[in-house]
């Protein structure tokens, strides 16, 4: 028998209020796959002590989990950027809001990204960091859109592909709420319906 998946019913006062959500990803799920993730990224960073650049705002809890995971020494900073213009489409230009404090020069930095959707915030976090001398910029992403992700660079660590889908929980946001679900749910299909 095919498992009943959990739905989510959008509340009155919400974006697209009334509209049903589902659950793409557990938290069992999420958390399996964070800890293979951690144990890959211990075992390639070896020796090493990485700078971990959360990219705000919503990377937050998969970069919680992550670090909790991980069996090498690290240090953390934080940058935060904008892409989005309405509540679920790409504006199509990146604005930096908060830059880094820590001096990256000659670091190993490891970027994470809780998903990576046209892929244009990962390319000018790329070019940025890179401008700052480092040894070597790796990213991380929890959740990858390959039907839509355009960038000519690999991305390192991979947590889910994902379908076309606007996701929200663990993170991710419908204009600022939502952030707090432990579990990754989406819109039936493709963007949520305006009519
Ligand atoms: P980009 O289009 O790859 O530049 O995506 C930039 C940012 O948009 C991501 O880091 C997310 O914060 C946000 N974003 C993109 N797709 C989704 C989604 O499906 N749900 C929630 N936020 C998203």
């Amino acid at each position: 028998m095919a498992e009943e998946r959990k739905t989510l019913k959008l509340p009155a006062g919400y974006p697209f209020a009334g509209q049903v959500l589902e659950e793409m990803l557990s938290q069992e799920a999420i958390s399996k796959r964070v800890k293979e993730l951690a144990a890959e990224i211990s075992s390639r960073y070896e020796g090493k002590i990485p700078i971990i650049i959360g990219v705000l705002n919503g990377s937050f809890l998969f970069m919680a989990d992550l670090v909790r995971n991980l069996t090498i020494d690290f240090e953390v900073d934080f940058i935060k950027i904008s892409s989005y213009g309405s509540s679920t489409t790409s504006s199509g230009t990146v604005r930096l809001l908060k830059d880094i404090s820590a001096d990256i020069t000659g670091r190993d930095v490891i970027v994470v990204e809780d998903i990576v959707d046209t892929g244009l915030s990962l390319s000018f976090l790329k070019h940025r960091l890179e401008n700052a001398g480092p040894e070597s910029v790796a990213f991380v992403t929890c959740l990858y859109k390959p039907e839509i992700a355009r960038h000519d660079f690999p991305i390192d660590f991979i947590a889910f592909s994902i379908e076309n889908r606007y996701v929200v929980g663990y993170g991710l946001d419908l204009d600022q709420k939502l952030r707090g679900l432990p579990s990754i749910y989406a819109f039936k299909e493709g963007e949520p319906d305006n009519g």
